[in-house]
């Protein structure tokens, strides 16, 4: 990933990618993140479409070429395809990528690549369906599969698939995901799960390390992609006989975070700096009128002296957030 942003921090890192949620609304119950499903709180408004297009302005101007929708579920918002094609249009944005837990994605596939989204991150937790009922709360692997031939027809050249690796729940599946991807232009990630506020016992039950990935693939013949620099903190696997590959995304694993290249917004303009640990900076109220873009870059660029060099898991810090849904994982 090119690292041309003046988005620096003071340990060197730079932050070309920007993660950014749109609603905190989902309507999947995995049961790592919204057991009970998304509800509602106090006054919930989220970004409008203005405001998402003068945030992703700014950053761009800023040198920031990646930007991903993120949620919750960013496609349940029906304004979902004017704020895709809204960012896609501002000059310097090069890859506009979006995650999904694929809800309606046979049907809607074309029109996600026609309002210029090109990168799709697909939550995948299961290749069962009873598995992925019980994850996710909902019966849907057979529609899932579905739609992610209709991304490849409708003219995504790669699908990305985020499995959370689970003990007890996936961790028996490991071969049929490699097997799966052997012949498909896909990039599966297993991503270690994550503590959060909410989810305490569920990560004490099913936490399980990315070594057993690892050893897995070595086992098979796979072997470790050199890193690319700025390519972020997955690490990533290949194995000639496979045309799909495989990445490991393990948060509490050592030199995690010297590799960060991102930065998040939340669905409530708050720029958050990690996904662990604080609680965000407020940029909306530099999102109300164009002639605040500057204004709003400078706020941008001083904020960036506040990043901490690594998440601190290990130290307890974790847990703060009370679950992934209101920043995107
Ligand atoms: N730990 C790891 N991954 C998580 N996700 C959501 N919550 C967690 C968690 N606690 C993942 C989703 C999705 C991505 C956006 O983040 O499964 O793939
Ligand atoms: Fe929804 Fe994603 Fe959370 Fe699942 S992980 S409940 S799909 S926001």
């Amino acid at each position: 990933m090119s690292n041309e942003t003046v988005i620096a921090d003071q340990f060197g890192r730079r932050f070309p990618y920007l993660r950014l949620s749109i609603t905190d609304i989902c309507n999947f119950r995995c049961s790592y993140c919204l057991p009970d499903g998304y509800k509602k709180t106090k006054a919930d408004s989220f970004l409008n479409a203005q405001e998402i297009i003068r945030l992703a302005r700014a950053f761009a101007a800023l040198g920031t070429w990646k930007i991903r929708l993120t949620g919750g579920e960013p496609t349940v918002r029906s304004d979902f395809l004017d704020i895709a094609s809204g960012i896609n249009e501002i000059s310097g944005i090069k890859k506009l990528a979006f995650t999904t837990n694929g809800y309606r994605l046979t049907e809607r596939a074309g029109s996600y690549y026609d309002a210029g989204l090109r990168a799709i991150n697909i939550s995948v937790d299961s290749l069962k369906s009873d598995s992925f009922k019980q994850i996710t709360g909902h019966d849907y692997l057979e529609n899932i599969m579905d739609g992610i031939d209709a991304c490849f027809d409708a003219g995504f050249e790669n699908v990305k698939l985020n499995t959370v690796l689970l003990k007890g729940l996936n961790d028996g599946e490991l071969d049929s995901f490699i097997d799966f991807v052997a012949d498909k232009p896909i990039s599966l990630r297993f991503i270690e799960l994550m503590q959060t506020r909410d989810n305490i016992d569920y990560f004490k039950a099913h936490h399980l390390a990315g070594a057993a990935v690892t050893e897995k693939l070595l086992s098979r013949g796979w072997s470790q992609k050199p890193r690319i620099t700025g390519a972020g903190p997955a690490i990533e696997f290949a194995n000639k006989d496979s045309q799909g590959t495989i990445g490991l995304i393990a948060p509490y694993s050592k030199d995690f975070c010297a590799s960060c290249n991102r930065l998040r917004v939340s669905a409530k303009g708050a720029l958050h700096l990690c996904l662990f640990g604080e609680g965000g900076y407020d940029l909306r109220k530099y999102l109300q009128s164009d002639d605040q873009c500057e204004e709003l870059q400078n706020k941008i660029i001083s904020l960036m002296d506040f990043k901490k060099s690594a998440h601190f898991l290990h130290d307890g810090n974790s847990g703060v957030r009370e679950h992934l849904a209101s920043i995107g994982g």
